[in-house]
């Protein structure tokens, strides 16, 4: 069966969307988004030369949050604008070209061109297409994933993720001091060099009814860190002490969110953060998550130096392939 791409939906204009993207009334946008004062969402400087300090405020917003913005990255303006022009350029051509790169049905991986088919929360559908492919380590990439068209796609998604790891390496770096371990051992937890970067590029259409719907849909990432590019429309939205938060749009910043594997191995220390996008009446949103995976087979538990009579294990140890397929099969960990 052919699915239905949003981004084919949202072209045949119309002032209504159908039944199925249309969540309950009570939780709709309006309904449950935060409208007090706005708390403050970390917004962290990484040229920060107080190392010290800087460890502190990525643990603590780690802590708390599970998600900071960070500015002055070190990760050129440039390869950014021109990932996301690659990435714009891709969701603009026609849909049969696109269609080259969908997921085939049967395949095991989530790589490639696609839409959320399932009807995943109460039956229902989150407003937006995607594109998922690994960009490290080259040995797990599959260039068939990749975009041709435009051409300059396949440079600077490499350019992009060299930066990337190296922005990477400096977070898992804080995180492990902000615990009190060697600097290594965070990313030792989850693999070291074997860590797999699984591109994810969201494109969201201009949506008629944005109050009706969600880009998408409350969860929380599966991977160890998610380091996302937004474009320049917000819409991201993170839980913090029950309360729906918009994260305003940071011109040159880049988003970190906890996943689930960080939570793990610091025993419950950092917070795997829940997150949602609401989508706009006039542009498209884009983001740009790469999510750092654990190879399949790698077991991460909490790190054995954390634990102590006062701090026992408050995770299960299990092969990363395992964790994912109980998450997405909404089984017990
Ligand atoms: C995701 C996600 C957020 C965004 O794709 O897992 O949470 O800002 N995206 O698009
Ligand atoms: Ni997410």
């Amino acid at each position: 069966m052919e699915v239905e791409r949003v981004q084919v939906i949202a072209s045949l204009s119309s002032h209504t969307i159908p039944a199925e993207f249309v969540m309950p009334e009570t939780e709709q946008p309006v309904a449950t988004t935060f409208r007090g004062p706005i708390p403050e969402i970390p917004v962290i400087d990484l040229s920060d030369p107080d190392e010290e300090n800087l460890v502190c405020r990525i643990a603590e917003a780690s802590r708390e949050w599970g998600f900071f913005q960070a500015v002055n990255h070190g990760i050129p303006t440039e390869v950014i604008r021109r990932l996301q022009e690659a990435g714009t350029e891709f969701f603009g051509l026609p849909q049969e070209e696109k269609e080259v790169y969908a997921k085939p049905e049967d395949a095991k991986s989530i790589e490639g061109y696609g839409t959320k088919h399932q009807k995943i929360v109460n039956g229902k559908k989150p407003w937006g297409d995607h594109l998922f492919h690994r960009i490290w380590p080259p040995s797990r990439i599959n260039y068939q994933f990749w975009p041709k068209n435009p051409p300059s796609y396949r440079e600077v998604n490499e350019e992009y993720g060299t930066h990337v790891r190296g922005f990477a390496d400096k977070v898992f770096r804080s995180l492990s001091l902000g615990l009190g371990l060697e600097a290594d051992a965070m990313k030792e937890a989850f693999g070291g060099e074997e860590l797999e970067y699984m591109l994810k590029i969201n494109y969201y259409p201009p949506c008629p009814r944005p109050d009706l719907t969600f880009g998408v849909l409350e969860h929380t990432d599966m991977s160890t860190l998610t380091i996302l590019v937004p474009n320049e429309v917000p819409g991201l939205q993170v839980l913090k002490d029950n309360h729906w938060i918009d994260a305003k749009y940071v011109p040159n910043a880049i988003i970190v969110h906890m996943g689930d594997q960080i939570e793990v191995a610091s025993n419950g220390y950092y917070k795997s953060v829940l997150h949602r996008t609401t989508v706009n009446k006039e542009k498209a949103r884009m983001s740009w998550p790469v999510f750092l995976e654990p190879p399949p087979e790698f077991v991460v538990g909490p790190i054995p130096q954390l634990l102590n009579d006062q701090n026992p294990p408050k995770y299960k140890s299990k092969m990363f392939k395992d964790y994912a397929y109980c998450k997405l099969n909404k089984l017990p960990q």
